[in-house]
């Protein structure tokens, strides 16, 4: 003779379903752990390098500089805009750096003084960089990866010290 009745059983096996169940969703998908939603992309567990990549008391407005970073394979450009702009650094909060390469196939980007956009040759995606990279038109799905900057008002020194977004062709910046 069975301990259980059948309906009660089946509520035993319910409960033990929910218990076991807490990590899935209605619809049947399964939540993400929680620290998956702390990962953002181009995250990494590596320290990103400080550089000093310019000088403000140097740089000339809508004059690019090229640089690298966070290392050598990796080919970015910074620019001071004349004007106040979102994530800008420096006495004007007009710096701003990007990667060059593009977010949709990798071609490096060029950057156009008059529209200050960067253009891709490849496909033209367009990105604006008074705009934090944002894509404007083409084929890409991405904004340019922001290089996010620092500022040392004694020295003037401009210093690249991460990136927002993931670089083209990695699966995270800091390799
Ligand atoms: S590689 Fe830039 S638009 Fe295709």
């Amino acid at each position: 003779m069975s301990k259980f009745s059948r309906r009660e059983f089946l509520k035993l096996g319910g409960a033990g379903a929910v218990t076991a169940g807490t990590a899935t969703m209605a619809g049947g998908c399964l939540a993400p752990p929680e620290d998956a939603l702390a990962v953002q992309p181009g995250g990494t567990t590596l320290d990103y390098p400080i550089t000093t990549v310019a000088n403000a008391n140097k740089l000339a407005i809508n004059k690019p500089v090229s640089f690298t970073y966070p290392d050598k394979a990796s080919p970015c450009m910074l620019v001071r805009i004349g004007h106040a702009v979102p994530g800008g650094v420096g006495p004007g909060k007009d710096i701003v750096a990007y990667s060059t390469l593009c977010t949709h196939m990798g071609c490096p980007v060029s950057y156009d003084a008059d529209s200050r956009n960067f253009k891709c040759p490849c496909h033209f995606s367009v990105f604006d960089s008074e705009k934090t990279g944002q894509m404007v038109t083409g084929q890409a799905t991405e904004n340019l990866p922001r290089i996010l900057l620092s500022h040392d008002a004694a020295t003037g020194d401009i210093k690249a010290v991460g990136v927002d977004g993931l670089i083209y062709g990695r699966q995270a910046n800091t390799i």
